[in-house]
């Protein structure tokens, strides 16, 4: 299922990964991140891949991690499998590959944190960046509670985070969260022509400019304390309770 709900494609030295699962609202689940993880891993080592796409079917981005499999979490696994969205998130910041976004939907949660790990980002004019994590009884990941206030400040980064107030689109430009914003049907052939363009420059200058811009063992470091924290929150009685509210909710 998961090699259905990712669609992995490559074209003109682009890696692109779809995410395919609309009747869910692109939720991803464990099995999905695996197959995420896996892919940006392996573009590492192929010459032939220049650049990473994340792209989706249908109106999400995607509505984040899928909340079945965060109640099924404990420990190091989902329902008896490893979890495998660690290695998913570490792939993102440790990718030397540069990663461009197309986000022609809403986002939620991850789909927003793995934004700030990209380094372009188109979004729709009519896109809802949000990170409710409070309201799941949870705390930001994937280094966000650092990220999101160093792009775009701590009262705007609080009011995501605190409030759990959604970013549009237009802001997203405006604070420097996305690079443009297009009509949602044109979001993707944006996005891809820049991840083309990217794939046709120079490799070795590009992997060095991007080594130069980012600091992957901060963000590690970042992402292993609020790891830490996470995992205990999943286990809390505020999440279990929000994740029932929302699994019975019909
Ligand atoms: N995990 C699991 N399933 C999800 C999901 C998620 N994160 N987001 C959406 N879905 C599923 C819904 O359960 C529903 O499945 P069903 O048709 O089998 O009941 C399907 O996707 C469509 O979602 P629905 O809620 O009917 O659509 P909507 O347009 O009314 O609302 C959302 C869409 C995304 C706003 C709403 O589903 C939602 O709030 N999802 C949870 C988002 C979230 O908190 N993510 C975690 C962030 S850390």
């Amino acid at each position: 299922m998961a090699q259905e709900h990712i669609i992995v494609d490559r074209r003109d030295g682009v890696l692109e990964l779809r995410f395919n699962r609309p009747e869910k609202k692109n939720a991803i689940t464990n099995a999905m991140y695996g197959v995420l993880a896996d892919s940006i891993f392996a573009a590492a080592n192929d010459p032939g891949l220049r650049a990473i796409l994340f792209t989706a079917n249908g109106d999400f981005f995607t509505a984040g991690n899928d909340i079945a499999d965060f109640a099924a979490t404990a420990g190091g696994t989902v329902d008896g499998q490893p979890r495998h969205v660690v290695r998913f998130l570490e792939a993102c910041i440790r990718a030397e590959k540069p990663l461009v976004a197309a986000v022609q939907g809403a986002a939620i949660g991850v789909g927003v944190t793995m934004l700030f790990h990209c380094d372009l980002v188109y979004v729709a004019e009519n896109a809802k960046l949000s990170t409710p994590f409070i309201d799941l009884g949870l705390v930001p990941e994937n280094a966000s509670s650092l990220t999101i206030a160093a792009r775009i400040g701590h009262a705007r980064a609080f009011a995501m985070l605190g409030l759990g107030e959604p970013l549009l689109g237009r802001d997203a430009v405006a604070c420097g969260v996305a690079n443009a914003a297009a009509p949602a049907g044109e979001v993707e052939a944006r996005a891809r022509a820049a991840a083309q363009a990217l794939a046709a420059k120079p490799a070795e200058a590009l992997r060095l400019t991007k080594k130069l811009m980012r600091d992957p063992a901060t963000l590690i470091a970042r992402m292993q304390e609020e790891g830490a924290i996470f995992a205990e929150r999943l286990q809390s009685d505020e999440a279990r309770a929000a994740f029932a509210a929302f699994l019975t909710r019909r």
